[in-house]
């Protein structure tokens, strides 16, 4: 099938990479110049496992062709995916500016005479925005030219993206047109897992409803964790416990210090302005999103309570600032978040993350910040360490060797990544996310007394 995809950023160049894994022939289009320079040369704008690899096979197979001319591109596409950003706008909701975008520049380079098309979206986008593309390609297009559009959301996790495109749980296809659900069915016929299939809206809603959903099992295990942490229970064990009854499922219920990314927090953001709009006030959304605000601040709390509100002096060994492990990206990671909190209470950090030092450096800059080689080198005098992002090497830590290197002995463990008792063995003041631990003890239970607002003031009770 000959394929055209636009946009090629995470959804994007993993999408086309797959597409011509398949044995398709695709061309992923980009307006970024340098991008697509980059791409074409093998080099990846984006770190994520086994790409370019993927991309560089195809490239050599012919199979895979990149262009900066989106008429170029679509010319031969019996499917053309809509595959750009849709980032937060000021009002909390999906800014589509680059969909209308792209939608629009679609129809001026669709011929009359060329063959019937599918326009899909894989973007992810607000309830009836699809039927807004239909009418802009449609003004757009030259009379006659034949089109359907379709919504195909993605559900892929940095990280793991290949895997989860190859190996998806299901595929949705909404349309309104059966010749359209047919040629995508095509597409994805070798795959073993269900299709969906549907109208355009329940398409666009289910990639909301299920970014939303995975959110709230995060904010209810956090907020469980905070109830287990007062009332001397394990919240790990709790889960454990929960996610063996196959109802709940142990997966989305690690208790951290909240969830980031470029899709959850702008999802149910947009999902809650979606339902505002609509004249519906989404209670569980408010309290999520509530929730998520709240637990960075909780675990920024139990860092003061140590050491006081003044940090002035104190040194702080940050270890992740992705917004999860396997990735580059700190787009709305809570890790940076922490890390410039604490950096305004005057601490110096040492910040280490085995992908997202140079994306970070970006954003957080190097303003009482030192970038360390590795996570020894930012224990290195330190007076706590603070893990950040859930990266399975930090799991793997020499405690021994972590002692020796810091000068102090609190561990602030935001992941739960450490198991208690080794660090407590090892003469360490471990600090978790709800557990009962001998930092809570060393803290001689004021845990129990303080309450966050939202700006994350502790105030005590
Ligand atoms: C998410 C969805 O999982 C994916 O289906 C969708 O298409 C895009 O958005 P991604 O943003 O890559 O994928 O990250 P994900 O692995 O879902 O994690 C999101 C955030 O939640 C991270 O900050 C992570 O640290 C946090 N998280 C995840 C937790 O705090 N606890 C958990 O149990 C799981």
């Amino acid at each position: 099938m000959n394929i055209c995809v636009i946009g090629t950023g995470y959804v994007g160049l993993v999408g086309a990479a797959v597409f011509a894994g398949w044995g398709n022939k695709v061309v992923g289009v980009d307006i970024d110049v340098n991008k697509i320079a980059m791409i074409k040369k093998g080099r990846m704008p984006i770190f994520e496992p086994g790409l370019p690899q993927l991309v560089k096979k195809n490239i050599n197979e012919k199979k895979l062709t990149f262009t900066t001319n989106l008429k170029e591109g679509i010319k031969d596409a019996e499917v053309v995916f809509i595959c750009v950003g849709t980032p937060q706008d000021k009002f909390g909701g999906a800014d589509l500016s680059a969909v209308w975008a792209v939608a629009q520049a679609i129809g001026k380079g669709m011929k009359e005479k060329d063959p019937y098309r599918v326009i899909v979206t894989k973007s992810t986008v607000p309830v009836g925005t699809n039927e807004e593309v239909a009418a802009i390609i449609k003004a757009a297009a030259p009379k006659g030219a034949r089109f359907d559009v379709a919504s195909n959301p993605e559900f892929l996790r940095e990280g793991y993206s290949i895997e989860d495109m190859q190996n998806t749980d299901r595929t949705v296809i909404g349309s309104n047109s059966s010749a359209a659900l047919k040629k995508l069915k095509e597409l994805y016929s070798h795959l073993k897992s269900p299709i969906v299939e549907c109208d355009l809206r329940s398409a666009e809603m289910v990639k909301y409803a299920s970014n939303a959903f995975l959110a709230t099992k995060i904010s209810f295990i956090n907020e469980l964790a905070q109830l287990c942490e007062r009332a001397k229970a394990d919240v790990s064990v709790v889960a454990a416990g929960m996610g063996f009854d196959k109802r709940i499922g142990r997966a989305f219920l690690n208790a951290g210090i909240g969830f980031g990314g470029s899709c959850f927090p702008k999802d149910v953001s947009a999902l809650f302005k979606t339902s505002t709009d609509q004249d519906y006030d989404f209670k569980l959304l408010r309290g999520v999103m509530e929730v998520n605000d709240m637990q960075k601040d909780y675990f920024v709390s139990k860092v003061l309570r140590v050491f006081g509100d003044n940090l002035h002096g104190v040194t702080l060994a940050c270890l992740g600032l992705a917004f999860k492990e396997n990735t580059d990206d700190v787009r709305e990671s809570v890790a940076i978040r922490v890390a410039r909190v604490l950096r305004g209470h005057g601490a110096a950090l040492r910040v280490y993350d085995p992908e997202a030092a140079a994306t970070a450096k970006a954003v957080l800059g190097d303003n009482q910040v030192y970038y360390a080689k590795d996570e020894y080198d930012a224990l290195k005098g330190a007076n706590a360490i603070c893990i950040l992002t859930e990266w399975n090497r930090f799991r793997n830590i020499d405690l021994g060797k972590a002692k020796n290197l810091l000068t102090g002995n609190h561990i602030f463990d935001g992941r739960n990544l450490l198991v208690g008792k080794d660090a407590e063995a090892r003469g360490f003041v471990y600090h978790a996310v709800g557990k009962w631990t001998n930092g809570s003890e060393d803290l001689n239970g004021t845990t129990r007394g303080v309450l966050l607002n939202r700006k994350g003031n502790g105030s005590k009770r």
